[in-house]
């Protein structure tokens, strides 16, 4: 502990210089740069492919989209709810603030992609109300609900058992819910691809995976400085509740592959999900700096590929972006 104020103190600190965290504030003038609309996103030549797919296939995108109708907004009421509130420094607030509206695109772009997809409103309907009769879909919420309630009644993180608390909170959206359940849902996206279906759902995606992939980023490196400035914090035993947290989040996705998956489809089934799972879980403990806990490695080429894809989408990007006037340097991240 020093007498600096540090990330995690109580209080409503305004002041932005001297700034004590650039880093931050790099991060929020990277977002921008990165805007994009839902309205520049062509789903119209999804709904041929919808037409022709296999029922199996057809039970798997319902089952998708069912799940995209909620995500974004509960990771957008726990930004709220209890991110916000303890970050307190105001460059970290402008991220957050930037995050939400990220994350107001994402649920404006699965409302845009369930009413294509689903033109009859009853399904519609259904599919909005999934948390509450999928049963696959409600475990996955239940177990966001439960982290966004562990500490949703804490004001203030006095002591190292509430900022532990909050840490939980903050790696569990980043490292099981936008880190791993987003990722798994992404994964399907990008296979349907690699099998010439559903481009429209996969352009859109490659600009919500970027988005993700900076929340998770400024997330972890909120984890960083919060272990510099109070290591004490980091003991064994939030290790083991972190691992058991991961252990917890790949086995409510694998459930939710099982019912995506069935018996399998060609090139995806539930064995394969699950060790994509345990490799992104993998790779979300040691970017926190904790031992693996699978030893998985990614089965999943078209995922490989994903980084150079989205690489020479952003290029393509930056000639719209530059005419609607949102000018820059591009920033490379660890987002790559
Ligand atoms: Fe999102
Ligand atoms: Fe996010």
């Amino acid at each position: 502990m020093t007498d600096k104020p540090m990330l995690l103190d109580p209080g409503m600190d305004l002041t932005l210089r001297p700034m004590r965290y650039p880093d931050f504030y790099e991060r929020y003038r990277a977002a921008i740069r990165n805007t994009w609309t839902v309205e520049e996103v062509d789903l119209g030549s999804d709904l041929a492919d919808l037409a022709r797919l296999t029922p199996e296939e057809r039970h798997l995108v319902n089952r998708l989209v069912a799940f995209f109708a909620t995500g974004d907004s509960i990771v957008a009421n726990n930004l709220v709810l209890n991110l916000y509130k303890h970050l307190n420094a105001p460059e970290a607030r402008l991220y957050l603030s930037r995050q939400l509206f990220e994350e107001a695109v994402h649920v404006q772009f699965y409302l845009t992609l369930l009413d294509t997809y689903l033109p009859d409103a009853d399904e519609r309907a259904r599919a909005f109300a999934a948390i509450e009769h999928i049963p696959s879909i409600r475990a996955k919420a239940e177990f966001c609900f439960r982290w966004i309630g562990s500490i949703d009644t804490l004001d203030r993180l006095d002591g190292p058992a509430d900022r532990r608390a909050f840490l939980l909170n903050l790696i569990c959206f980043a490292a099981c819910i936008e880190g791993l359940f987003f990722y798994g849902a992404f994964a399907y996206v990008y296979w349907l691809r690699s099998r010439g279906l559903l481009n429209g759902l996969a352009s859109g995606t490659n600009w919500v995976f970027r988005d993700e992939s900076m929340h998770m980023s400024f997330a972890f490196a909120v984890v960083d400085t919060v272990r510099e400035e109070e290591p004490e914090l980091f003991d064994a035993g939030l290790t083991a509740d972190v691992t058991r947290m991961l252990e917890e989040a790949v086995d409510v996705e694998l459930a939710f592959a099982r019912d995506l998956c069935g018996d399998g489809l060609p090139g995806m089934s539930a064995d394969a999900m699950r060790r994509y799972l345990e490799y992104v879980a993998d790779q979300r403990l040691a970017r926190l700096g904790m031992p693996v806990r699978y030893g998985a490695e990614n089965p999943f080429a078209f995922m490989d590929l994903q980084d150079v894809q989205e690489l020479s989408n952003f290029f393509e990007r930056r000639v719209s972006a530059y005419q609607i006037g949102v000018a820059g340097s591009v920033a490379f991240d660890e987002a790559f």
